[in-house]
């Protein structure tokens, strides 16, 4: 959700702002803007729309300078319009921002009085008029920008540069990330590792509340008391290549292509290939004897967590509790004092889940998170992480890391059972067995893309999609609907097969593709009833079942997707995997941006 990058040294700053733009534009891409100093003077380029408009305007108009900072805009309070671009500035200061300032009316108004002037509609100039006043009063642009964060409430990641102070650059968080990057004689700040990822590897992570002011050879932190504080220096694993689309048409293609990777790897952190037992760090709880679970998280990442929910409570016998963060947060639910918090998210930053986060620690639960971004802040403020080892995810619409964090949830389902004594050696043997096949299984459904990309065809006409699905492939139908609007813009749905009954039936007719996630297994035959009753009125059944069941659905279904046989305990994985394909094959016949479709951004940073 927007995207910082800044950069003080010896280089023309304007290639390097804008290839950490580029890196960050999955973040937001309804404008884009950069600032520079010019021989001291603030110059600033600003475009609506994505990169290449901004690109554009570079071209015939290009920036000087060795410090400048970018911006791309995820749009909160105003149109994305060039005008409401950032950064934004007056002559003695430019700014970009990330976030949310609460109470920007009644610090504009105050300005306004103070004469003021105002340009655009955002929240985020209230910080750069701010920072101006404090500047025309005398205050140095340290003493500005401190005077200033002082007054802000809201959520932000601020960078800042001074009129007539080339090499200085400041920046601050409250509740948005931002990271430094260490260079020779330069240094730069950014969203998130990744948008610093060709520059440097050497990072230190603000914490909420710091502000840093960044010169080409040093960092100095200050604290949000503006004590000045240590910030350690991580040597981060990513490299620059790692971000690249490797020949794909589209990241989302590419990112689909990992899921069998990132299985794997997420496997080989957890299970112990000699033992073939699923070991987990130290934990901050004991797992035996946790009376309940709390599970809460946001988007795709809720639906890993519900599919966790049914194999904690099936396999383990842990009573969960299930909600999206944002309504968990707010709900002020009476949960069971010992029981576990748990947090599902790839970016860690997500605003809703780290809100929760902190009221789950607030009411003194024990906080144990799957995570996709090891330096995220709620890794740093989670009592325990597990790792999805999925890379990079860069299209807007989550995949790999999905099956990554079913991976994870996976394996702590059996470590849980284990604890608690649901599960005995061979069963413990016979799920991890299942683990093992996983990635193996998961490049098998790559097969049948073809003939998903014929289902695509049907689904692509409509204008209203039912997903239907029982136990846990129900939360797998969830998915499949969610992916579908997201990067095709057609309306779609997820049903629990046995609820359809109570009400969506009177949808269906020939209009409306009914998709359906049934694998083989104990809730075969009643989902299969459920297909019939749509099938009698009219509906055309599209299905995603397995070898085992595709005999008896080719009878009723125009389309059945034979995916490949796994153990019943993972096939949500592999379900998974097509109903995924499937929304990419109908957005790639809708003619959709579908890395970054439209109104969305990756990593969402406010509530
Ligand atoms: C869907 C999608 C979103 C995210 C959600 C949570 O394709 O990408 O629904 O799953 O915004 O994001 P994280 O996992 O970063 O907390």
């Amino acid at each position: 959700m927007c995207g910082i990058c800044g950069v003080v040294g010896h280089r023309p700053a304007t290639p390097i702002v804008f290839e950490g733009l580029r890196r960050l534009e999955y973040r937001g891409y309804d404008s884009a803007g950069i600032a520079t100093l010019d021989e001291g003077r603030i110059e600033r380029r600003r475009a609506a729309g994505k990169l290449d408009n901004l690109a554009a305007v570079l071209e015939t108009q290009p920036l000087y300078g060795t410090t400048g900072i970018g911006h791309t805009r995820w749009a909160t309070h105003g149109a994305p319009t060039e005008n409401n671009a950032h950064p934004h500035g007056t002559s003695r200061v430019a700014i970009v921002h990330n976030g949310i300032i609460e109470n920007f009316e009644t610090l504009r108004t105050e300005l306004e009085a103070e004469g003021q002037v105002f340009e655009t509609e955002t929240d985020s100039e209230t910080i750069a008029q701010m920072v101006d006043y404090y500047l025309a009063a005398g205050q140095s642009p340290r003493e500005a920008a401190f005077a200033t964060l002082r007054r802000l409430e809201g959520a932000y990641a601020v960078a800042m540069i001074f009129a007539g102070h080339e090499g200085l650059m400041i920046g601050a968080r409250h509740g948005a990330p931002l990271a430094v990057g260490f260079g020779d004689g330069e240094m730069f700040l950014g969203s998130d590792s990744l948008a610093l990822a060709p520059l440097t590897r050497r990072i230190a992570y603000l914490d909420d509340g710091d502000c840093v002011v960044i010169t080409p050879e040093k960092a100095e932190f200050f604290d949000h008391t503006g004590e000045p504080v240590e910030r350690k220096i991580q040597v981060t694993a990513l490299i620059a290549g790692a971000v690249g689309k490797d020949g794909y048409r589209h990241y989302m293609e590419k990112e689909l292509h990992e899921h069998p990777l990132v299985i794997g790897q997420t496997l080989q952190r957890m299970v112990d290939p000699a033992t073939r037992k699923v070991v987990l760090p130290p934990l901050p709880c004991d797992l035996a004897t946790i009376p309940r679970g709390v599970i809460t998280a946001c988007g795709s990442a809720y639906y890993a967590g519900m599919i966790g929910r049914y194999w904690l409570e099936e396999i383990a016998r842990l009573p969960i509790d299930i909600d999206v963060a944002s309504e968990l947060r707010y709900r002020n639910p009476p949960l069971t004092p010992g029981s576990l918090g748990m947090l599902i998210s790839q970016s860690g930053e997500t605003a809703d889940t780290l809100a929760a986060l902190r009221a789950l620690k607030a009411i003194g639960l024990p906080v144990l998170s799957v995570l996709n971004a090891e330096h995220s802040t709620m890794a740093r403020e989670s009592d325990l992480v597990l790792g999805t080892v999925a890379g990079p995810e860069i299209s807007v619409a989550s995949t790999k890391a999905f099956t990554a964090q079913l991976t994870v949830l996976a394996c702590l389902t059996i470590a849980m059972g284990r604890a608690r004594g649901t599960l005995d050696e061979a069963g413990e043997d016979e799920l991890v067995t299942a683990l093992l096949d996983l990635p193996g299984k998961a490049a098998e459904v790559f097969s049948h893309q073809a003939d998903i990309r014929k289902m695509a065809g049907i689904v692509a006409e409509a204008r209203d999609v039912l997903y239907l699905g029982r136990g846990s492939a129900y939360p797998v139908a969830m998915e499949g609907a969610l992916k579908l609007k997201e990067i095709s813009y057609i309306h779609a749905e997820a049903y629990a097969a046995g609820e359809m009954k109570h009400g969506p039936i009177s949808l269906i007719d020939r209009t409306v593709p009914i998709v359906a996630t049934i694998p083989s297994g104990p809730l075969f035959e009643k989902t299969l009833s459920n297909l019939q009753e749509a099938k009698a009125r009219g509906g055309r059944l599209l299905a995603f079942t397995d070898e085992a069941g595709a005999e008896r659905l080719s009878a009723i279904a125009e389309h059945t997707i034979a995916l490949p046989e796994v153990h019943p305990f993972v096939t949500p994985v592999i379900q998974t995997i097509g109903v995924q394909i499937l929304a990419y094959e109908t957005a790639l016949l809708k003619g959709t941006d579908v890395d970054q479709p439209r109104n969305l951004a990756k990593s969402v940073t406010v509530e």
